[in-house]
């Protein structure tokens, strides 16, 4: 029988596996300050860092202030001495339970959250070392990031491994989209809202398109990237969270189990990739040397050093083979290099039926269209056909109705909202075991096509929106992607 969560106060104990490395530097060390400077951590919450350099504490604290020195909110005086106080450091070897006994001994039996900012083909021999060191409690939880596997088979065998220390509801993998203010808020556009559900379905929606589009090359990141390529980098999960959640049918309420067994529907309906259909219906990409935001950038090869066949764009037209979604296909593209950062889901609405105002206004009528910005802008607007004012006879105009969802405060990181989730026990926003694997069989079917068919990445140039294909696959069915 799963024991009850403690709640958020009684987690005593944040120990970062990983806390000089990257992920800890960009997103979890200044999460935790803003959320201590808003006094929002629990209130005895100590945090350790720990890596494998021997380190004394002052020196980790100093590391963490020049982290935090270095941006641009500027640090506040008071808040950094509460949280320089929560500070301390233990070098640990994460791969033999005697190798954690400085970190055993920090923790002793308080409620813990072990977040693990390490490679994932470890994450199973940390939990079992956490296990033999007597640290895997039974109030500790444990956060882990993806990517969750290369494939369906070394997800599950990593979930397994996990499974046998941490029963699930102690378990919390991140999708770091699920934090985004804009993400959340998918979820109160349509079910706050009585206006959309009637046409939230193939009835009335043309078809769905969700754009991850990035200016950033893959840099100094290229020897992880390089073996996972943007299908697995952001399709596997940040993109078909979006799409899950724009395609679930309405839980009966926002609890975790009900908002994830929606989405794992979806998931299960979505339609594999043949091998048949493969070359049809998605495109693969490499960025060559180009122009972005009026820089010259090198290509992907010369940052690599080295030939690769790994793709930095995707766009690909996913089905959803349910009664809401039969014959309404989901575009979704992502990639490295594009024009412009912008992530943005556009559902376009059917054609009108029949236009009564006359053959001039024909050229003129535009179906309704929703799109929903997720960043850089957080927006919302709604195409609305309107008379074009004046004595000029029945000509119309297509009108944005827009939405702002920008208060001028500041944007929050996505970490902080999870990391107060963690304390919390609240798993709404953490993917679960049966979620992640059915990504991975939906995108192994991907894949393993790709494979079969010997298809390797077309060349697009840096600062475009992809190679020629990703067009082609809107407009064999007559339609664009909206910047076209
Ligand atoms: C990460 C990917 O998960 O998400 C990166 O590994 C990508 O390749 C990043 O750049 C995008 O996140 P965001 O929040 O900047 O859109």
């Amino acid at each position: 029988m799963s024991r009850p969560m403690p709640d958020a106060q009684a987690i005593e104990r944040l120990v970062i596996f990983g806390a000089t490395g990257d992920l800890s530097a960009r997103m979890l060390i200044p999460s935790l300050y803003f959320l201590d400077a808003d006094n929002l951590l629990p209130k005895d919450l100590k945090i350790l860092g720990s890596a494998r350099t021997q380190m004394e504490r002052a020196k980790f604290v100093d590391y963490v202030h020049d982290v935090l020195k270095k941006r641009p909110e500027g640090l506040d005086d008071a808040a950094w001495t509460r949280f320089a106080e929560r500070l301390d450091y233990r070098a640990a070897d994460v791969t033999s339970a005697k190798g954690m006994d400085a970190v055993a001994e920090h923790v002793g039996d308080k409620p813990t959250v072990f977040y693990l900012a390490l490679s994932p083909s470890i994450y199973g021999a940390v939990c079992r070392t956490l296990d033999e060191a007597g640290l895997a409690c039974g109030e500790c939880r444990i956060v882990l990031e993806k990517p969750l596997g290369h494939d369906l088979e070394s997800s599950k065998a990593i979930n397994a491994e996990v499974a046998q220390v941490f029963e699930e509801s102690r378990v919390f993998r991140i999708d770091h989209y699920l934090g985004k203010e804009t993400v959340q808020n998918l979820l109160a556009l349509r079910f706050a809202n009585t206006l959309f559900e009637p046409l939230w379905n193939n009835l009335a929606i043309d078809h769905v398109q969700i754009t991850v589009a990035e200016t950033e090359g893959v840099g100094e990141r290229w020897r992880y990237y390089d073996d996972y390529g943007a299908l697995r980098d952001m399709v596997q999960n940040h993109m078909l969270q979006l799409l899950c959640l724009v395609a679930m049918e309405p839980p009966a309420d926002a609890g975790a189990d009900s908002v994830r067994d929606e989405k794992v529907k979806v998931l299960k309906a979505l339609r594999h990739f043949e091998r048949s259909s493969a070359q049809q219906m998605s495109v693969r990409g490499q960025y060559k040397g180009g122009v972005v935001e009026g820089r010259q950038v090198p290509s992907y090869v010369d940052e690599k050093g080295a030939a690769s066949d790994t793709e930095t764009f995707v766009a690909l037209r996913a089905d959803i083979d349910n009664w809401r979604w039969a014959g309404v296909p989901f575009y979704l593209r992502t990639g490295k290099r594009l024009p412009e950062r912008r992530t943005q889901i556009v559902i376009q609405f059917k054609p009108l039926p029949h236009l009564i105002f006359g053959e001039r206004a024909e050229e003129d009528v535009a179906a309704n269209r929703l799109v929903i910005d997720l960043q850089p802008d957080e927006d919302i607007s709604l195409l609305l056909m309107n008379r074009r004012p004046g004595l000029s006879g029945n000509r119309l105009q297509a009108l944005p109705l827009s939405l702002s969802l920008d208060d001028g405060g500041r944007r929050r990181i996505a970490y902080e909202r999870l990391l107060l989730d963690v304390f919390s026990g609240n798993q709404a926003l953490f993917v679960r075991r049966d979620e992640v694997e059915r990504a991975w069989g939906w995108i192994d079917s991907i894949a393993d096509a790709w494979a079969d068919l010997g298809m390797t990445p077309k060349p697009y140039a840096a600062g475009s929106w992809g190679p020629a294909g990703a067009f082609a696959l809107l407009e064999r069915t007559g339609r664009a992607w909206l910047d076209e």
